[in-house]
C-alpha cells in the first residue's frame, strides 16, 4: 500500500509525496502524487487514475483532512495523470482542477463541471494557496502538447510531471536517487521515447536551470535532490529524444543487415505469428479476480478510518453490485458520514 512521506516543513508549509506503492500490480506504471499544504488548505499534484485511488485516499487520509484539498494540479491529460478526478469530486464537489487550457475540454470526460476546471494559459500562472505561491512553468511537448510542471520558490521544489521519469523495478521503494548513474539508465530509454521534442527539451533546461531547485519530483521513479538536480538537467540537455531517435535505432539496424551476407534466396514464405484470442472462461476470471482486489482495496482504504462502524460491512454486501465505482462512491460517502 502506498504511503505519506513529508518531505519538506517550513511552520504551516509543508510538502508530502505519496509515493513507491510495491504492492500495485507489475502491469500498471507506479506514481508519485504530491501533496502541497499551506496553513489548512493543500493542492494534490497529479492525483493518479481510477485505480490506485484508494490507495491514495488512504495514504492521505492517516494524516491530512480530504475535505481541505481545494485543488488538484494536473501536468497533462494522461489517464495516469488524471483519471481519478471523478472520485476526487466525490470526496469535494467545490475542488478546482488547474489544467492546460488545451485539455480543458478534453478531461471533462473523465469528470467535473465548467465551474471545476481553470484552464491554465501557455505561458502559465501563478497559484495563491494560503499563504503561499505555486507558478505554473511550461513544459509543452514534454510530453504532451499542452504540458506544466509546478515550481515552489519558496521550498526550493519543482514537481516536474513525466520529466525526470523513471521506470524502476517493482521491488524498488526508495524515495530518493541513491545512485544517479545507476539511476538514469532506468529513465533513458522513457525520455527517448515519450519527449517528443529536441527544441522543447533544450528549451526547458535552458529555463529551468535558472531556477533555484532542491527538489525535483518526476510523476514516476524516484526523487532528484541536491546536486543531481543539476546533473538531471544536464544529461536531459544532452539526450536526443522524439523521431530523430526512432530514426537512428532504425538506421542502426540497416546498417547492421547491410553488413550480414546476403541470405539465400529461398521460396518459403514466412507466415506472420498468429496469436490466439484466450478463451472466453479464462478472461472472466481475470475480470473476476481484478475487480474482486479493487473492491478489497477500497474497503482495505477505509478500513483504518473506519472501524467499529457499520459501513464497512455494508460496502460488502455492496459487492454484488458488481461496480467498483459505485463500491467507492458509496465507500466515500460513509468514510465522511461517521
Ligand atoms: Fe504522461
Ligand atoms: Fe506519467
Amino acid at each position: 500500500m502506498k504511503k505519506i512521506h513529508y518531505i519538506f516543513h517550513d511552520n504551516d508549509h509543508r510538502w508530502a509525496v505519496i509515493s513507491r506503492d510495491p504492492d500495485r500490480p507489475a502491469y500498471m506504471i507506479d506514481t508519485n502524487e504530491c501533496l502541497v499544504i499551506s496553513g489548512d488548505e493543500a493542492i494534490l499534484t497529479d492525483p493518479g487514475g481510477m485505480e490506485i485511488f484508494p490507495a491514495v485516499f488512504s495514504a492521505i487520509s492517516t494524516s491530512f483532512n480530504l475535505r481541505n484539498i481545494k485543488a488538484i494540479f494536473s501536468s497533462h491529460q494522461d489517464p495516469d495523470i488524471i483519471s481519478s478526478l471523478t472520485l476526487w469530486l466525490e470526496v469535494n464537489p467545490e475542488l478546482r482542477c488547474y489544467i492546460s487550457w488545451l485539455w480543458s475540454t478534453f478531461v471533462p470526460h473523465f469528470g467535473g463541471t465548467d465551474k471545476t476546471f481553470i484552464p491554465i494559459p501557455d505561458d502559465g500562472l501563478t497559484i495563491k494557496l494560503g499563504s503561499i505561491k505555486l507558478h505554473c512553468i511550461p513544459a509543452h511537448y514534454l510530453h504532451s502538447a499542452g504540458n506544466f510542471h509546478l515550481y515552489d520558490s519558496k521550498a526550493k521544489i519543482y514537481f516536474s510531471g513525466d520529466v525526470g521519469a523513471a521506470l524502476l523495478d517493482q521491488n524498488n521503494s526508495d524515495i530518493y536517487v541513491k545512485n544517479f548513474d545507476e539511476h538514469i539508465k532506468s529513465a533513458k530509454k522513457f525520455h527517448q521515447r515519450w519527449m517528443g521534442s529536441n527544441e522543447a527539451r533544450l528549451d526547458w533546461c535552458e529555463r529551468v536551470s535558472q531556477l533555484e531547485i532542491d527538489m525535483l519530483i518526476p510523476q514516476h521513479g524516484c526523487i532528484y535532490q541536491g546536486k543531481d538536480v543539476k546533473r538531471f538537467i544536464d544529461w536531459f540537455s544532452e539526450l536526443k529524444v522524439g523521431l530523430f531517435t526512432m530514426g537512428e535505432t532504425f538506421e542502426d539496424e540497416i546498417k547492421s543487415e547491410v553488413d550480414e551476407p546476403e541470405p539465400e534466396i529461398s521460396e518459403v514464405v514466412t507466415e506472420p505469428e498468429i496469436v490466439e484470442i484466450p478463451k472466453e472462461e479464462n478472461n472472466d476470471e481475470i475480470a473476476q479476480g481484478h475487480s474482486d482486489s479493487l473492491n478489497d482495496s477500497a474497503l482495505k482504504a477505509l478500513m483504518g478510518q473506519d472501524s467499529g462502524t457499520n459501513s464497512v460491512k455494508e460496502l460488502k454486501k455492496d459487492k454484488g453490485s458488481n461496480s467498483i465505482g459505485k463500491s467507492i462512491f458509496s465507500a466515500i460517502k460513509n468514510f465522511f458520514k461517521n
